[in-house]
Order: C-alpha cells, then sequence, then structure tokens
C-alpha cells in the first residue's frame, strides 16, 4: 500500500482511483463517466486491430471491409465491436450529459469540466461521422456528400473549401485517404482531452445529486465506487453483447451493405441514429447556411449553460419546475431524432420547426427563467424558516439580514440544532446568492479579528475567569449571530463546541462551498 503514496506514478493511480474522496451520495447516474472511458479504449484498441486489414481509398474501402468480414481471423467479431461500440458510447454520452443538465454538473466549480466535455461530445461526432464514411457504402457516400456540402453554405470561399475537403471534384480515394488519417488521429486527441476533462474533476471532485457541497460527506473511491462501476460494466457487456451476437446491424443502415455508387441517390440519406437530432436542426431551417450554422449552436450552446443557469440553487432534486421541463427537453430531443430520420415532407417540416424551436428555448428561455422563478420560491422557502416572532423577516428584507431580525423560532431551532453544519451550509447559501452580502465569513473574521486585537493589549492580568473558559466564550462568539437572542448567552456543550468548531472550519477553509444550494433548507 506504501508504495502506492511514494511512488510518483502510482500516486496518481491512487489519487484518482483509490483514495479519491468521492460523495457518499452520488448514484449509479455517476457511473457512465467510467463507461466513457471503457468505450474509448475499446475503440481505440479495435480500431487499431480493424485498421491492420483496412484499406483507405475509394475503389478498396467497401472490398476490404468485406475482407475483414469473411477473411481476417475474428474480423466480423473485431469490426462488429468497433461498430456498435460507437452506438454505446452515444448512448452512454447522452446519459452523461442528461446527468450534468439534470445536477447541474455543469454549475460553477466545474465549468472547466464541463467546456472540455463539450468540445470531447463535438469531437465524438466528428470522429463518428468520418468512420461512418469509411466502409464506402451507399449511406457512407451519401452522407459525405451531404455533410461536406454544408461548408459551401460559407459566402465566398464556400465552394473552394469544399473542394479542398474532398481533394477532387466530389468524394473520391483522396477524401476517403484523408478521413482515414483523421478518423485514427482524433479519438487519441479524445483521449488527451479525456486526460484534461478528469484533471480538471479533480480538483473539485465529482458533484452530488443533493445538490450541495460535495465535502460535507466523502468516502474512498476504492473499494465502494470502483466495484460500483463495475456492475454498470458488467451490465454494459450484457446489453453490447446482446447486439454484436444477436443483432449486429440492429443500430446501423442496412443500404450501407451497397458499395457506393455516385450514380444512384438512395431514398432517403440518414447519418446514424446519434447524430440525428442534429441532422433534424440542419434541415427545419429553410436557408442553407442559418441550417449550419443552427446545427453547430445546437451543440455548442451547452457551453452556454453555466452562465444562463440562474437559479441559486444547484441540481433539481428541489426544483420541481426545472424537473418538468428536463423531461420535456428530452422528450423534444428525442422527436427530433425520430424526424432527423423522416423525410423532408408535411408534418414532419413543420414538427421540425416547431421541435427545433423548443430546443432552443429551453436553453435560452426556460432555464434562465425557470431559474428566477425557483430563486423567489426558495427565498419564500427560506424566509418561512427564518420565522421571527414578529413575523418580520420577509423576502424583501433577506438582504438586511442582521442579528436584530436574525432570529429563528424556538421550534425550528430546536431541529436545526441538531444540523449544525446544515444550518450554516443554509447560511452560506443565502450569503453567496444575489439577495446577501457575505455576512457569515465577515462576522467570523470579525470576531476572529476583535480577538486578535484584544490578545495583544490585554496581558492576562488576575482576572479570574481569563482562562480557558473565557477563551472558550470567545471561541464561540460568532455563534451568537447564529443563535437565537434567548439562547446566546448560555455556555454551550462540549458536543455543540465541537459541531460548531467544524462549521467554523467548513466556512472558513472550504471554498467550494461556493456551490449555492439551499437544497438542505427543506429538510430542517
Ligand atoms: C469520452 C467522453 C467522456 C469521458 C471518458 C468522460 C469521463 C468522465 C468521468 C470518468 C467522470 C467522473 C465520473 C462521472 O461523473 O460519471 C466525468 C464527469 C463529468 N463529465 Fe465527463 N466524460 C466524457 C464526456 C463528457 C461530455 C461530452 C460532457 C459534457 C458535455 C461531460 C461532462 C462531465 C461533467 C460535468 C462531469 C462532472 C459530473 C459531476 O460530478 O457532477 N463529460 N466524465
Amino acid at each position: 500500500m506504501r508504495i502506492l503514496k511514494t511512488n510518483p506514478v502510482l500516486t496518481i493511480f491512487n489519487s484518482y482511483l483509490v483514495d479519491s474522496p468521492s460523495p457518499s451520495t452520488i448514484s449509479y447516474l455517476w457511473n457512465f463517466g467510467s463507461l466513457l472511458g471503457l468505450c474509448l479504449v475499446a475503440q481505440i484498441v479495435t480500431g487499431i486491430l480493424v485498421s491492420m486489414h483496412y484499406q483507405g481509398s475509394a475503389n478498396e474501402g467497401f472490398m476490404s471491409v468485406e475482407h475483414i468480414m469473411r477473411d481476417v481471423n475474428d474480423g466480423w467479431l473485431l469490426r462488429m465491436c468497433h461498430a456498435n461500440m460507437a452506438s454505446f458510447f452515444f448512448i452512454a454520452v447522452y446519459l452523461h450529459i442528461g446527468r450534468g443538465l439534470y445536477y447541474g454538473s455543469y454549475r460553477s466549480p466545474r465549468i472547466g469540466v464541463w467546456v472540455i466535455g463539450t468540445i470531447i461530445f463535438f469531437l465524438m461526432m466528428a470522429t463518428a461521422f468520418l468512420g461512418y464514411v469509411l466502409p464506402f457504402g451507399q449511406m457512407s457516400l451519401w452522407g459525405a456528400t451531404v455533410i461536406t456540402n454544408l461548408l459551401s453554405a460559407i459566402p465566398w470561399l464556400g465552394k473552394s473549401l469544399v473542394e479542398f475537403v474532398w481533394g477532387g471534384f466530389s468524394v473520391n480515394s483522396a477524401t476517403i485517404n484523408r478521413f482515414f488519417s483523421l478518423h485514427f488521429t482524433l479519438p487519441f486527441i479524445l483521449a488527451a482531452l479525456v486526460a484534461g476533462h478528469l484533471l480538471y474533476l479533480h480538483i473539485n471532485g465529482s458533484s452530488n445529486p443533493v445538490g450541495t457541497t460535495s465535502n460535507a460527506d466523502r468516502i474512498a473511491f476504492h473499494p465502494y465506487f470502483s466495484f460500483k462501476d463495475l456492475i454498470t460494466v458488467y451490465l454494459f457487456f450484457v446489453l453490447f453483447t446482446a447486439i454484436v451476437f444477436y443483432m449486429p446491424d440492429k443500430l446501423g443502415h442496412s443500404d450501407n451493405y451497397i458499395e457506393a455508387n455516385s450514380m444512384q441517390t438512395p431514398a432517403s440519406i440518414v447519418p446514424e441514429w446519434y447524430l440525428l437530432p442534429f441532422y433534424a436542426i440542419l434541415r427545419s431551417i429553410p436557408n442553407k447556411l442559418l441550417g449550419v450554422i443552427s446545427m453547430f449552436v445546437a451543440i455548442l450552446i451547452l457551453l452556454l449553460l453555466p452562465f444562463t443557469d440562474t437559479s441559486n440553487i444547484k441540481g433539481s432534486s428541489h426544483k420541481p419546475l426545472y424537473i418538468i421541463s428536463f423531461w420535456i427537453f428530452s422528450l423534444n430531443f428525442l422527436v427530433l431524432m425520430w424526424l432527423g430520420s423522416c423525410h423532408v415532407e408535411p408534418p414532419f417540416i413543420l414538427a421540425g420547426q416547431i421541435a427545433t424551436i423548443y430546443y432552443f428555448t429551453h436553453y435560452l428561455v426556460i432555464i434562465p427563467v425557470f431559474g428566477i422563478i425557483d430563486n423567489v420560491l426558495s427565498i419564500l422557502g427560506i424566509s418561512s424558516i427564518f420565522n421571527n416572532p414578529g413575523g418580520k423577516l420577509e423576502t424583501t428584507n433577506l438582504s438586511k439580514l442582521n442579528e436584530e431580525n436574525y432570529s429563528v423560532n424556538k421550534e425550528n431551532y430546536g431541529n436545526v440544532q441538531s444540523k449544525n453544519i446544515n444550518y450554516s451550509v443554509v447560511d452560506i447559501a443565502i450569503n453567496k446568492s444575489k439577495f446577501n452580502v457575505n455576512k457569515t465569513k465577515s462576522t467570523i473574521l470579525n470576531v476572529e479579528k476583535s480577538k486578535l486585537g484584544k490578545s495583544k493589549k490585554e496581558e492576562p492580568k488576575n482576572e479570574k475567569p481569563s482562562d480557558s473558559e473565557k477563551n472558550d466564550d470567545e471561541e464561540f462568539e460568532w455563534t451568537k449571530f447564529f443563535r437565537p437572542k434567548e439562547d446566546r448567552d448560555r455556555k454551550l456543550t462540549e458536543a455543540e463546541k465541537k459541531v460548531w468548531r467544524k462549521t467554523k472550519k467548513v466556512i472558513l477553509e472550504d471554498d467550494s462551498l461556493i456551490e449555492p444550494t439551499m437544497s438542505r433548507t427543506w429538510h430542517i
């Protein structure tokens, strides 16, 4: 065990996969990251093996894939694993992103993780598209033609750019060769980005489904989450092998078993299922350039989320409105996916336009507006907790919280006391929210300062209580700020002191508490 903590390489392994302090409450939805890592490694390994028998040209591409399927030992297995793992990769990434959307994982302090994730997602789609062109069946050729032609929408440069990408006047051998080269290289860039993704994640660690700080209760990654992750790995392989061995072509398009023929257009040109929602958005906009822009914006809009989410509460566990909007958004995404596979004809055109508008409205209007509504609701909830006897504490004067009107009625205090930590977390939430000044920290710091000042000026005289008891009073003076008036002069019990000390440490030292959350408020 010691070597895990002393060897410079093994310490990295240890800090990510063994000792890594992980929030105890993370659910199975936190398992998709490890599955994605597994998919990436599997794609690289099977891809390298398949590439040993593949020929990257328009003449040989199709036949070399047939050769892999028929002649190469276990070539069919390698190819089917590679092709189907791409689909599973996307299932996992959509669930991974969905988890992020639902629980607000994109928020500070994980904006970096989210930004790198979005770049990864974008490159994953590019890699998958390039790979789909390689077998050079009908759908490869026509899919490549449609997608590369999108560049022609760029004013002035467009046409030349398309021919530059093709390396000719249509999709040809040069195109396949360069697509092969890029398809081979991009996964390694993805791997580097994943390393960055995890480096960023490691700064604050994972968030958790409750939405509170993850520092409240952490446990070691191994054995708790290493084994939990293995459960989904096992289930993943059960499903994956079922598809590979029993329905290997289910997720692909039958037209891709027809060799590419530039003289014959397929009845409908459709990309792989995982690109369909974005393809539907592209087709919904009548103007070609705007369509292309909308398609890219539909992906990159993920980057806006940390800024458009106006809610003070992280995650959605306590935001009923957001939960509803999340599920409507997910349904809309599936509708877009289905529409992407339909012919461009009524009523699908109109349906596509409505679904596209809803897609963008969710990000640009619903999330910010619902955030504001949730803030108001949560502030109302908090004001009912700080239900002071005069009933003066209203939403509007939360910003004026001070010793005078900051009192909690006895009943609530009774509950709160047993959860002092939670109580201070609630307080921090208020402090960090837009409705308040940063009071908690400054109060503690002021008390500390005045204590320091005193100890310098006033030399210990012969006063009786100036020993440990007095020190205790000073040490816990700041807690008065949180205690009801009638309770302020009471001596704290040892157990209470322990909790308040911990609370103070958390408030002063732990900046990740900046994740504002009031979720625990509801339990008090
Ligand atoms: C090859 C693709 C990817 C890999 C291998 C990967 C890997 C991981 C891993 C291992 C974790 C920690 C475990 C977990 O929370 O599931 C994680 C967390 C995270 N990932 Fe990814 N990821 C990938 C793609 C993405 C994408 C496309 C996004 C978003 C656009 C994203 C956003 C996040 C976020 C925000 C977290 C932190 C979640 C939290 O703790 O709340 N990831 N990722």
